[in-house]
């Protein structure tokens, strides 16, 4: 194989290659969604544009995640962590295509706002990484166990006969939980206060935001 080593200019167009693909709604994703097999509800039109505004929420989410992620990488001080960081983003990866999937099976679409959700996210993981690999992983920690309580509050919010996207939030929120204590067993520390208030805060609004836009 061919291997040579990537120049600034080279990391730049993969990073702008992968944030366009993270906003378009478009990555590969490694596996099949969990809603594949299933067959599709019969919802009313309340219901439908309802699912698709809780789906619309959680694919914003991971658009977020992949941004934090990729900031976070971008800036880890050690290169186990940096691995360690892109190998949870591909897994973040499956569920914005799930996600994605999801919401045109609803007849709706993406946040119009991700591009923004996606710079700002991006710079908030960059600034995590900043505060050295101990902290921006207590950051991973705090984010995913915040996500893996937002979507248990959405598979109570579905219409309850949607089991396409309550496949989809109960795959993700397992793997949320897997990458919280991975995080934490690589030295993830508890995040002082008043950070996770503002996190919850700031998860808020881009929830009341994305339901809508
Ligand atoms: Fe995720
Ligand atoms: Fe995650």
């Amino acid at each position: 194989m061919n291997i040579r080593t990537l120049t600034p200019l080279d990391r730049l167009l993969a990073g702008c290659e992968r944030a366009l693909e993270a906003i378009a709604g478009t990555p590969p994703a490694d596996r099949p969604s969990p809603a594949a097999d299933l067959a599709e509800a019969e919802l009313d039109d309340t219901e439908r544009r309802h699912a698709a505004g809780l789906m619309r929420v959680n694919h914003t989410g991971e658009v977020c995640a992949q941004a934090l992620y990729f900031g976070q990488a971008a800036l880890a001080r050690n290169a186990d962590t940096r691995a360690h960081l892109l190998h949870a983003a591909a897994e973040e990866t499956d569920h914005l295509a799930w996600c994605a999937a999801r919401l045109q099976q609803l007849h709706s679409r993406p946040s119009l706002l991700n591009p923004l959700w996606y710079l700002g996210s991006y710079a908030i993981g960059a600034a995590a990484a900043l505060a050295g690999d101990p902290l921006s992983l207590g950051f991973v920690v705090e984010t995913e166990r915040q996500v893996e309580a937002h979507l248990a509050e959405h598979l109570e919010k579905l219409p309850a006969q949607d089991h396409r996207s309550r496949a989809v939030l109960t795959v993700m929120q397992a793997d949320e939980i897997r990458h919280a204590n991975a995080a934490q067993q690589r030295g993830g520390i508890d995040l002082p206060f008043p950070l996770p208030t503002l996190m919850h805060f700031s998860s808020l609004v881009m929830k009341a935001v994305a339901y809508r836009v």
